[in-house]
């Protein structure tokens, strides 16, 4: 059982990256279908690789929530695909030149540099379309408005507007936060609620796994600003060295390096707490994102 106290979390990383991978080339068009080359991009960055924690996420609280009652994985296996073609989607606009204009993502040149650039906006586009239309076929509308609200102008988008507009900007540790909690927190908090609403989470654990979303969320972007500026770009599969060339408006470059480490610590651990002293697959993820070199 992935929510038993004797979780391996390794194995449950491992293995559920494997599922995901299987799930993206399941619910992508294939290759050989027309237009070839928007479905070649969208396979290229989608199969690259990358930690696929917002799935996972999704899954572990799916598990958490539905306890005795997991059932049909359908639907969850479907809002797992989803989340991993909206964060590629996010990715590869992310890399574009009008963006942040990095050449590096994944460990291989990125979708623009590969395909162009009109290419890699449409398939960043029709990502964001399959993904959507996944959560439809769940059959469970309260999923599909997760992740508009998730993904919308008051969450990823409005954080990725924020992000571009405070470049070179003099900013305060509460404007980096408000940045963090949208570009990146919103999809990872409502990666977490999707879960917990396919495993019909009562009120009160939908609550608590809110918060946990919330936590990790935030601490997993202070993380990606703070190995953008000491991780190993071999580790990582993207450039190091991209918020300072950007002027960036960054958690270490508001707070400081060491309050930076301090934040992002603290919020693992009341993540952490929300459990008491049970360990699950989501305390597991917890510490991972906390602990983590890529
Ligand atoms: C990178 O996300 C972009 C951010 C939101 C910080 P990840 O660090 O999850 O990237 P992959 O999916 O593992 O490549
Ligand atoms: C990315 O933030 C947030 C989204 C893609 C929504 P970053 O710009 O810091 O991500 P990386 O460092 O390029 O992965
Ligand atoms: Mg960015
Ligand atoms: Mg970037
Ligand atoms: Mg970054």
């Amino acid at each position: 059982m992935t929510s038993a106290a004797s979780i391996d979390g390794k194995l449950y990383l491992e293995q559920n990256r494997v599922l995901v991978d299987q799930l993206l080339d399941r619910f992508t068009p294939s290759p050989d279908s027309d237009p070839r080359s928007i479905h070649a991009a969208m396979r290229y960055s989608l199969m690259a690789g990358g930690k696929r924690i917002r799935p996972i996420l999704c899954l572990a609280a799916y598990e958490y929530s539905a306890r005795g009652r997991v059932e049909n994985l359908e639907n969850v296996h479907r809002a797992m695909a989803g989340l991993e073609m909206v964060h590629t989607y996010s990715l590869i606009h992310d890399d574009l030149p009008c963006m942040d204009d990095d050449d590096l993502r994944r460990g291989i040149p990125t979708c623009h540099k590969k395909f162009g650039e009109g290419i890699a906006v449409l398939a960043g586009d029709a990502l964001h379309v399959i993904a959507f239309q996944l959560m439809a076929e769940t059959g469970n509308p309260s999923v599909v408005l997760e992740l508009g609200q998730a993904v919308g102008t008051q969450g990823m988008i409005g954080g990725q507007v924020a992000d571009i507009e405070a470049e070179g900007k003099q900013v305060t540790q509460a404007d980096v936060i408000y940045i963090h909690t949208r570009k990146t927190g919103a999809l990872i908090r409502g990666a977490v609620r999707i879960g917990a609403l396919l495993g019909s989470a009562d009120s009160a654990t939908l609550r608590r796994l809110t918060i946990y979303g919330e936590k990790i969320g935030l601490a997993f972007q202070i993380i990606d600003d703070i190995l953008d500026v000491e991780g190993d770009q071999k580790i990582l599969g993207k450039q190091t060295g991209s918020d300072s060339k950007n002027l960036k408006a960054t958690y270490p470059g508001a707070a400081g390096m060491e309050q930076a480490r301090r934040d992002a610590g603290r919020l693992i651990d009341e993540g952490l707490a929300l459990f008491e002293n049970e360990e699950n697959a989501l305390t597991y993820l917890a510490r991972y994102i906390g602990q983590r070199e890529q």
